[in-house]
């Protein structure tokens, strides 16, 4: 292989929200998921000295990993470097001698998508560094592909809504619909502060679907049913139908187990501060929470939040 002329480059990715269809979208149900610009990750490429391999700096894991610059083979089992393998594999590239500093802004496993949201801009840095930039459905690909390390068994929505970083209507293994927002959406997002694990609270819904499949899989569907009419509601501006509609799916979330005690307490909060609609968003069980609010009430939402235990909150609107 020959060694490519490598250049500095600089990319991101944001973060991610769940409006609707979280859990069920595993089996096949739709979700509705929107970026969420306001947190991100950044990857910064820099050619380093010759010989010296790949560094990447994870800044806020406190990590520095190596990819040596002979086989294609050390510390495959970290996410971000198993990333840079598999792009530097996809592209047909030896190792690069680069230098790669990576942040984000995003908590980590809070059902923002800080996974597939790092592994993007990684890969993006690293491709254009080497010449040859990777975007759309090959980038979408290889993040799917590293989600699995994180997930076991992902939907494919994180990385799609990410790479895509627009609103989309996402059924697995379909191509995502893009959908028009009829009126200005106001969310108040709540993160808990709890860190949690997608792959158990998946783990957990798919253990109560085959232990009552007859009770778990309609509760399934009927998250299916209200996503669809969900994306109609959203497209004809029909706000307090779709706060109607987060109040259902959260009620369903909770009986797939996923919401927590904060979780639920953070939903009412927002609801007695005048919320139009209230849900967990993303794994659950920790994580985020997101009400849709009137833009002049979003604030005060938000301070209720605060107050019942809300690590942190933000206030964000969709369609504007
Ligand atoms: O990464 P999170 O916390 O937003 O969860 C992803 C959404 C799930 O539906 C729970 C899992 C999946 O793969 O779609």
């Amino acid at each position: 292989m020959p060694t490519p002329t490598l250049s500095t480059a600089k990319a991101s990715a944001p973060a991610k929200i769940i409006l609707f269809g979280e859990h069920a979208v595993v089996y096949g149900e739709p979700a509705i998921a929107v970026p969420f610009n306001t947190l991100s990750a950044i990857a910064e490429a820099v050619p380093a000295d010759r010989g010296s391999g790949l560094t990447i700096h994870a800044r806020d894991l406190g990590m520095r990993l190596q990819l040596g610059s002979g086989a294609l083979i050390e510390e495959l089992d970290h996410a971000l470097i198993y990333a840079a393998k598999l792009a530097l594999d996809h592209l047909n590239a030896p190792v690069p001698d680069l230098h790669i500093e990576v942040s984000a802004t995003i908590p980590l496993a809070s059902g923002f998508g800080s996974g597939a949201a790092t592994a993007a801009a990684l890969i993006r840095a690293l491709s254009a560094a080497l010449g040859q930039p990777l975007e759309g459905d090959e980038l979408n690909a290889l993040v799917y592909e590293v989600e699995k390390m994180h997930h076991g068994t992902p939907s494919g929505i994180d990385n799609t809504v990410i790479v895509k970083n627009s609103p989309i209507y996402f059924i697995r293994g379909q191509e995502p619909q893009p959908f028009s927002v009829g009126k200005p959406l106001t969310f108040v997002i709540a993160n808990t502060g709890i860190a949690a694990s997608t792959k158990e609270t998946v783990g957990a819904v798919s253990e109560l679907i085959e232990r009552d499949p007859a009770t778990y899989k309609t509760i399934v569907e009927q998250i299916g049913s209200l996503v669809r009419e969900a994306k109609a509601l959203i497209e004809h501006g029909d706000v307090q139908g779709i706060g109607q509609l987060m109040n259902l799916n959260q009620r369903y979330l909770h009986s797939l187990t996923v919401s927590s005690s904060l979780l639920d307490s953070l939903v009412q909060t927002a609801i007695d501060a005048g919320a139009i609609g209230a849900k967990l968003s993303g794994g659950g069980r920790g994580g985020n929470m997101i009400a849709l609010a009137d833009t002049a009430n979003a604030e005060q939402v938000a301070v209720s939040l605060q107050n019942a235990g809300a690590a942190r909150t933000w206030i964000t609107t969709l369609g504007s």
